[in-house]
């Protein structure tokens, strides 16, 4: 498998009827630009029934589509263009919470003892679980929140708007293999299970990666292989090295490799490739493709699973105040991380397109965007597409957008320009497909003899990395500043 991902939000991508939302019309009519871009999959994140105050990630209905993006008709219309291309679609099983407004949770905060009153993690003792952490640290201090109307507290790993379902009720567990069911029927190609560490709550522990979740997780790798056996699933898991690869053991096909994205900007804070080094020697061997790497994402750039020390070091060098910070986090997009340096912006989409693994693509990263830091929770990341220059950005008619447009250079004006950094990040996707060994051939660190530079070996490909600003050579091959290379050798 060589995939390339690209993560499209709906509301920020492109707005096809004037009232300023991005939509699926407008998606669709930007497939042809992705097609030229040479992403194979498109990741469409929750675009369901939603009071959006967690941009969808708090669904009402599973089975309804938020009226802002569009119908059901819109929906199967999306899928129909991208399969008529050749591509494939990626989205969303937010299966850990629904939101307050979903029925669900009505219906068991009215009726305890009905049909719903144990769809939910209801409970007298807002100090149970005391080892479960806050994750959304920004806007709560405990996991538990009062229900007036039902005289008892819910669980919410998240805001708590966001009740966690109940997994050890097997009406709870049922309702969500529909929701697969349904999804996969309607020719969803992969399904990425979001926040699927938190599914289980146990007395003295963490409730992360729980063996009572890995059995959900299997049972659905069951009903894929048996019903939808060209599926595949994908795993959300921020957990360390060694919990996140029992994911693949529970049978994922894919699991976010939040271990190594870190490292990579660790790595240029520090000029050094240890980081990276040391991290796939953590990983160990993987089957080569079940890695989704990433640089960037719609979320904040996580550092919870990372040590106090490399906390402070990428607070230090990429959090430059506190405006940016979400939760542990840093809710910045690639090139203002990068300091505007293209240089750098470009060696972490070579790297990236280089590592084992599938490569993920924020939308706007391949032009540069900007962000808007002032903006609440992630939305400085979250921001409209820059397709033209001029008022609307060619992202909507509309006289001011439902989110303000961070600055950058256009889309239309990148593809005229054929030193643009979006033409550069196209022809390393070209470069990645006419070299086939970056796709298949295992992973095999080099000893470079420089602690700056990164090198590895993809079956016939030496791919060379410097994390430094100083222009090193190798020998045969010279490296400048923050340069990289993929270097043809001998096997
Ligand atoms: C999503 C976030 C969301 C959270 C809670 C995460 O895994 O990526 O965007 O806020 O789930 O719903
Ligand atoms: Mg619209």
């Amino acid at each position: 498998m060589n995939t390339i991902f690209y993560q499209a939000l709906i509301h920020a991508f492109k707005d096809s009827n004037g009232d300023g939302v991005g939509d699926i019309p407008g998606l669709i009519s930007k497939l042809d630009y992705l097609q030229w871009l040479g992403v194979d999959c498109v990741w469409v994140p929750p675009f369901y029934a939603s009071p959006m105050r967690d941009d969808g990630y708090d669904i009402a209905d599973y089975y309804a589509i938020n009226p802002a993006y569009g119908t059901m008709e819109d929906v199967e219309q999306l899928i129909a263009e991208l399969h008529s291309r050749g591509m494939k679609i990626m989205t969303d099983l937010a299966l850990n919470h629904t939101s307050v407004d979903h029925p669900w949770f009505q219906a068991s905060r009215q009726d305890p003892q009905g049909p719903y009153g144990d769809f939910y993690v209801w409970g007298d003792d807002p100090q149970r679980y005391p080892e479960i952490r806050v994750i959304f640290t920004d806007t709560e201090d405990s996991n538990w929140a009062f229900d007036e109307t039902r005289g008892q507290y819910y669980f919410h790993r998240f805001y708590s708007h966001q009740p966690d379902l109940n997994y050890d009720n097997p009406a709870v567990q049922e309702e969500i293999l529909s929701v697969v069911r349904f999804w996969l029927s309607k020719g969803v190609d992969v399904l990425r299970l979001d926040a699927v560490p938190y599914l289980f709550e146990r007395d003295g522990q963490g409730g992360e990666s729980l063996p009572e979740t890995f059995a959900f997780i299997r049972r659905i790798r069951a009903l894929v292989d048996a019903e939808f056996p060209g599926a595949k699933l994908l795993a959300e898991a921020n957990q360390p090295a060694d919990k996140t690869t029992k994911y693949f053991d529970a049978g994922m096909h894919m699991c976010f490799n939040f271990p190594l994205m870190p490292k990579l900007y660790e790595a240029l804070a520090t000029s050094s490739a240890t980081p990276v080094y040391e991290v796939m020697d953590e990983l160990g061997d993987i089957p080569v493709g079940a890695w989704a790497n990433f640089l960037r994402n719609h979320d904040e750039l996580t550092l919870e699973m990372v040590t106090p020390a490399e906390r402070q070091l990428m607070y230090e060098t990429y959090l430059p105040d506190q405006q940016s910070k979400a939760h542990t986090g840093i809710a910045r997009r690639l090139m203002p991380l990068m300091g505007g340096d293209r240089r750098k912006v470009e060696l972490l989409f070579a790297l990236l397109l280089a590592l084992p693994g599938q490569p993920f693509i924020y939308y706007g990263d391949e032009i540069g965007m900007e962000d808007l830091p002032e903006l609440p929770d992630r939305y400085a990341v979250r921001t409209p597409m820059l397709w033209e220059d001029g008022p609307g950005h060619g992202f909507s008619d509309a006289p001011s957008p439902h989110l303000p447009f961070a600055s950058g250079h256009s889309v239309a004006a990148q593809q005229e320009d054929p030193t643009s950094l979006l033409n550069t990040v196209r022809g390393l996707i070209t470069q990645r497909r006419q070299h086939p060994d970056l796709a298949t051939a295992s992973y095999e660190a080099v000893e470079a003899g420089v602690d700056e530079v990164l090198a590895f070996q993809r079956g016939g490909l030496l791919c060379l990395f410097n994390f430094s600003e100083e222009t090193i050579d190798l020998g045969p091959v010279e490296l400048g500043p923050f340069g990289y290379a993929w270097v043809p050798v001998e096997s």
